[in-house]
């Protein structure tokens, strides 16, 4: 693929880009000759970047797949924006060589992707189908004749529609073909892959498919059943962990990708980072809280009183099986302050004037890839933490020269690594970065028009075309700096 660089060095490049002051401060920077290091991130950190099967494959009725929640509810009239589906999205299915080509040019080290569940077991359970896999060995041989490490996914919300069809997550059962399926993908992949997530974002899927309704499968369950069915997203990852070490090469690192509610102190004084911490903790109490330490917090179980999940002590100790690593997709932070309520926190809530990116829910809140790494660090002693994903959505415009100049992207990232690397810095963790997009894709309900990619997608061609954010990804990568 011919790829337009924002990066070339002299003037004819620069000339022959356009006269934006973008392109030429961009051009000039690969020679490094800004005063000072940079923000140097530690040597051996992991750039990459993130997708998911049914926001960018495609090929809904290839080589044997089933029906997911996400086909179901994105072909019901009225759910996404102007009824877009997954059938096509990026096409990647058959378009994965030249995506791969795109992170080679990147300079990526490591990719996250994940495993459509209904394509491996198009009938949830029982018997796999074998093409599932074929797909996946096609991916993971190209990644590895690329240098390209992947990381793998093995829930991101295309729960088979027959499992939907028997209760989904509702259904106490789901944990345990859950945890089947992810024993059988990992012992037949985990020679190519070194890292295994259970599940992407719980949070999202059981609060907005289960709670809100605006994600599949579209319930509002009540209060009693919601808890129940976090209970069992949780459970499940449990015992996906059990399984992955009983099947996977000795050796597979197991975590999960979680977007925790990211605390952070509105201003910077010790009780207000105390209250934080304590937010951190308390808001994830249902998810990331109970993983870490195989217990809900008495406030979590008090508020709820007879709405609280049923559950056994057993249940529990599976759910906190020990973790190798922590996956954190950060996107927004949550401002506290102390105050003089039972728990010491109290939540600052945006102005309406809070600026946010094309997403009306995407606040730009960097400081949370400075503290959620470090809070997961000091209350749960998580020694291996990835930002799992990071990124955002922006009204992109093609411009005359086929170029899109999303400074306002560029501006993020610039941002949200600038506090990472603080972070870091102040001693998180935190081993490598996963950028969210690659691409352009399928943005659940918002459907095509929120693009959170670094490449441009025609989807009507299915054209890629880098952006000016890609080349600035690019030459962080090539320096392993904020030049
Ligand atoms: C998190 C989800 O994991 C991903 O699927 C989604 O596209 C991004 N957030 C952006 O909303």
């Amino acid at each position: 693929m011919k790829r337009r660089s924002f990066l070339t060095t002299g003037a004819a490049a620069v000339a022959a880009l356009g006269s934006t002051g973008f392109v030429e401060a961009a051009a000039k920077s690969t020679t490094r000759d800004v005063e000072g290091k940079g923000l140097v991130f530690p040597q051996g950190f992991l750039w990459g970047s993130a997708t998911a099967s049914y926001q960018v494959e495609g090929a809904i009725h290839e080589e044997g797949r089933g029906p997911s929640i996400w086909d179901t509810f994105s072909h019901t009239p009225g759910k996404t924006h102007n009824g877009d589906t997954g059938d096509v999205a990026d096409d990647s299915f058959h378009l994965y060589k030249k995506d791969i080509a795109l992170m080679k040019d990147l300079g990526l080290t490591v990719v996250r992707f994940s495993i459509a569940w209904p394509r491996v077991f198009p009938n949830g359970t029982g018997t796999p189908n074998p093409q599932g896999l074929d797909f996946y060995n096609r991916i993971l041989d190209e990644l590895h004749a690329n240098g390209i490490a992947p990381y793998c996914t093995l829930y991101h919300w295309d729960l088979p529609q027959v499992l939907e069809d028997k209760g989904g997550w509702q259904n106490h059962d789901i944990t345990k073909w859950f945890a089947d399926y992810c024993g059988y993908v990992a012992g037949k992949l985990s020679d190519r892959i070194s890292h295994f997530m259970t599940m992407n974002e719980m949070r999202s899927f059981v609060e907005i498919g289960y709670g809100g309704g605006r994600h599949a499968p579209g319930l509002n369950v009540s209060r009693g059943k919601l808890a129940q069915v976090r209970h069992h997203a949780v459970l499940g990852h449990g015992m996906a962990v059990q399984a992955i070490r009983a099947a996977a090469k000795k050796g597979t690192k197991v975590g999960l990708a979680e977007n925790c509610e990211n605390a952070v102190p509105a201003i910077e004084t010790p009780a207000n980072v105390h209250a934080a911490e304590i937010a951190f903790r308390e808001e994830n109490a249902m998810y990331m809280t109970v993983i870490q330490e195989g217990r809900y917090t008495d406030h979590y179980l008090a508020n709820l009183g007879a709405d609280a999940p049923k559950f056994t002590p057993e249940e529990l100790k599976i759910i906190a099986s020990p973790l190798d690593f922590a996956g954190l997709n950060c996107y927004t932070a949550t401002p506290v302050i102390a105050d003089d309520t039972p728990l010491g926190y109290m939540h600052v809530k945006n102005p309406k004037s809070y600026p946010h990116m094309a997403s009306p829910w995407l606040y730009i809140g960097p400081e949370a890839l400075r503290w959620a790494p470090k809070f997961a660090a000091k209350l749960w002693g998580v020694k291996e933490i990835y930002i799992t994903e990071n990124g955002c959505s922006a009204d992109d415009v093609v411009d005359s020269k086929g170029c899109v100049l999303d400074s306002d992207r560029v501006m993020f990232l610039r941002q949200y690594l600038t506090q990472l690397h603080r972070g870091i810095t102040e001693g998180a963790p935190v081993k490598g970065y996963f950028l969210w997009s690659l691409l352009d894709n399928y943005e659940w309900a918002d459907g095509y028009e929120k693009r959170f990619g670094i490449t441009y997608v025609d989807f009507a061609t299915q054209k890629r075309t880098p952006k000016l954010s890609s080349d600035f990804y690019k030459n962080i990568i090539a320096h392993n700096s904020l030049v």
